[in-house]
């Protein structure tokens, strides 16, 4: 089969590669039809994640059909279709029992980090039952793909863990795909504020369509001082990091109120301050995630009942063999304005 490989720091290839076989009875081979590519990808190839090791198939999301299961696998048969969680979980071990399915013991997010992932044209689902989920029938399969990572990531890491509420003040640091997901479900629990920041005004502008109240561009370096005038001098109530450097969570230091939480999304390569020397007396909290994809199975009802639309953030479409481009496409989306690319295999 062909698949994407990272083959260290900078360098990728979508090369052929063995495909993948029953190794546990709770393992299914999936048939990938469509996947994607998600800014941990770039992470991963900017060298951030060492728990990647080269010779790695990319990819953590996607749809497909149940190729073959394994002797214990119960809940699936070949030729269903299904939607991959990027979160692999056992059910049964002590983390797994507290739904913390991100640090499963046999599982957590493995795949396209520490075992081959999605972006192939087949790929190994260890504890299928746990970590596959149903397609519903009619159920538009492309706005599913979203469903893998970016809306239980953009919700579980910073909608719940920012404890959004009626009438409450947010700001989302960051109007990529998993900003733009936190944008869409922190919509559930009307907040009076959605302020978007960002360097891209094109995905501010996505921003607006998608329910943002305000937006500020950061270029010009003084977005706290903008969020800060937006709030009365208060600061807000819910500070989303959905970028993944210091800069963006040193602004959320700046930008939380009194009382307020931060709820860091992005996965962070380099070393951040804390300026406790500010925050000490603020009554703070500050929250770190890796999604648990909990969430999942009430996403999937909202969008059957057509409550959000996952598929307004898919820009562009490429077959798999055009994956090298579809990088390169999502890779620079300032000038290209990608948002989520779907991969068709
Ligand atoms: N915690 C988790 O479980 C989890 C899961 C998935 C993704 N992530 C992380 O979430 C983060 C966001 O993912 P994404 O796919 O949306 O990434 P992305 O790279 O597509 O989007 C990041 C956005 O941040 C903006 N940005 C960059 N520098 C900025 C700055 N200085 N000020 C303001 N905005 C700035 C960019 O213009 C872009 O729109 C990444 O770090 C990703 O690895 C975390
Ligand atoms: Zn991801
Ligand atoms: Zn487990």
């Amino acid at each position: 089969m062909k698949a994407l490989v990272y083959h260290g720091p900078g360098k990728k290839a979508f090369e052929d590669h063995a495909k993948p076989e029953i190794a546990a009875p709770t393992d299914a081979i999936v048939r990938i039809t469509k996947t994607t590519i998600c800014g941990t990808d770039l992470h991963i190839l900017k060298g951030d994640l060492p728990s990647c090791a080269p010779g790695r198939i990319l990819g953590h999301e996607g749809v497909g059909v149940i190729d073959s299961i394994g002797s214990a696998v119960t809940a699936f048969k070949p030729g269903d279709r299904v939607l991959i969680s990027c979160i692999t979980a056992c059910g049964k071990c002590e983390y797994c029992r507290k739904q913390m399915y991100s640090h499963c013991t046999t599982g957590g997010w493995i795949l396209g980090n520490r075992i081959d992932g999605t972006q192939a044209e087949f790929v190994r689902i260890p504890h299928a039952d746990n970590s596959l989920y149903p397609i519903p029938a009619g159920a538009d399969e492309e706005a599913l793909v979203m469903l893998s990572d970016i809306l239980p990531t953009g919700f579980e890491c910073g909608v719940l863990n920012g404890k959004v509420q009626p009438g409450g003040t947010v700001a989302i640091v960051g109007s990529g795909p998993i900003g733009l997901a936190a944008l869409l479900t922190a919509q559930f629990y009307s907040p009076a504020e959605i302020i978007m920041v960002d360097l891209d005004d094109n995905r501010l502008e996505i921003a607006k369509r998608f329910g943002a109240t305000k937006t500020v561009n950061s270029t010009d370096g003084k977005a706290a001082e903008a969020v800060k005038t937006l709030t009365g001098g208060r600061g807000v109530g819910t500070a989303i990091e959905a970028v993944g450097i210091p800069a963006t969570f040193e602004l959320c230091e700046k930008i939380v109120g009194p009382g307020g939480v931060i709820a860091n999304i992005g996965v962070h390569g380099t070393k951040v301050d804390l300026h406790l020397e500010n925050l000490w007396d603020r009554n703070i909290t500050i929250t770190t995630r890796l999604v648990d994809a909990v969430s999942t199975p009430m996403l999937l009802n909202v969008v059957a009942a057509h409550k959000i639309d996952p598929k307004l953030l898919i820009t562009h479409h490429f077959k798999l063999d055009g994956i090298l481009e579809a990088y390169e496409t999502f890779g620079h989306a300032a000038d290209t304005r990608a948002l989520k690319v779907i991969l068709e295999a």
